[in-house]
């Protein structure tokens, strides 16, 4: 059977490096009170040349050069975000004409902080289905652009970035010793919407609008909607916690993704936590920590990885990869 294999990563992050002290001349928080509730330390801040399409542009590249191809070697990209260049066209397409590529095509796929999981599920749908050989899968977000500076209880937690992968069409015998996406799940439900969404849009108040978050109920709901996802990914490729090597989660918050963990039981030494240095960058989040941990050395050739995101709508999963 046909599988998706993970070819290579990459990931890029603007210049600007803001650490928590920085806002405390701004709103009242603390270094403290970050750190405390979030394991938040630092987050990059894109400055007005970086933009979704740039950064998502130059982790493409990374990830191209990773998996030692060029993007005439790529017949479609699948871009995850919520802050899109433009309105229309999709910002995808922007990017697929940055990289010289004027073959294949391209598209956005909006699933807030879950987007990288859709995104890279609809990937292995593509190359499964014959549709295409290799995907470039890429999350970018500039989420500083549609923050409301003033509002110290959003304000501090989002960070901008972008992180890719190359998705390439390999032969599995259909076990899971094979490489490649083996099993996830999907999830979202829009009775939610009102607890994490932008006050803002072309349909409605025709501005872009300001995020809006009650922490507290999004943090209530999420360590159960995580755990549903992965306990179903998990009955699907009939394995268990123990079985994994690495489990990269979305990076919102270190004391959500250590519930959740030990809710699971995977051993605290194979979860991927990167939010101390990017912030929560939604769709960029989980391809973000996974090329730090492939860079490093952590996430190697065999190695079964399980990637899981929650966020806005809600949405929410979980995907199972052999790297
Ligand atoms: N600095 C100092 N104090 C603050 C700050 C701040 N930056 N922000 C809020 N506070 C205050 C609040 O006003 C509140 O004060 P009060 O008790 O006087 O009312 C107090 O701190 C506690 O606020 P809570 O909201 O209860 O704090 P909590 O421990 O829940 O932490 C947080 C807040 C970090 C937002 C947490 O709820 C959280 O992480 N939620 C989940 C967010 C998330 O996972 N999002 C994922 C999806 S994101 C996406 O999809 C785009």
């Amino acid at each position: 059977m046909i599988r998706s294999v993970v070819r290579g990563t990459g990931a890029a992050l603007p210049r600007r490096i803001m650490k928590n002290a920085d806002f405390e001349g701004m709103v009242e928080t603390s270094d403290e009170w970050i750190a405390q509730r979030t394991g938040i330390r630092q987050r990059h801040i894109a400055a007005d040349d970086e933009t979704t399409a740039s950064l998502g542009e130059a982790a493409a590249r990374a990830a191209l050069d990773n998996a030692g191809l060029t993007p005439d070697d790529i017949d479609l990209i699948v871009l995850a975000t919520s802050t899109p260049n433009n309105t229309f066209p999709a910002t995808a397409v922007d990017i697929q004409n940055r990289l010289g590529m004027h073959h294949g095509f391209a598209f956005d796929l909006q699933a807030v902080c879950s987007g990288f999981v859709y995104a890279v599920t609809t990937a292995d749908l593509y190359i499964r289905g014959g549709l295409a050989k290799r995907v470039l899968v890429i999350g970018s977000e500039t989420f500083s652009r549609i923050l409301d500076w003033s509002d110290r209880s959003t304000c501090v937690l989002f960070g901008d970035g972008a992180g890719a992968m190359v998705l390439e069409a390999g032969e599995g015998t259909g076990s899971i010793a094979d490489r490649g996406v083996l099993a996830g799940s999907l999830r979202s439900d829009g009775t939610h919407k009102d607890k994490l969404f932008v006050d803002g849009g072309p349909s409605t108040t025709g501005t872009v609008g300001y995020l809006r978050m009650e922490g507290r109920e999004v943090f209530k709901h999420a360590v159960g909607m995580i755990t549903d996802v992965i306990e179903a990914t998990f009955s699907a490729a009939g394995i268990t916690a123990e079985d994994l090597d690495w489990f990269v989660p979305h990076q919102a918050n270190k004391r959500i993704i250590d519930a959740s963990a030990k809710k699971l039981g995977i051993a605290e030494q194979k979860v991927v936590v990167t939010v101390d240095l990017h912030g929560n960058t939604s769709a960029a989040s989980v391809p973000l920590a996974l090329s730090v941990a492939v860079a490093d050395g952590r996430i190697k050739k065999g190695d079964l990885v399980l990637l899981e995101a929650m966020g806005g709508g809600f949405t929410w999963g979980a995907v199972l990869v052999r790297w």
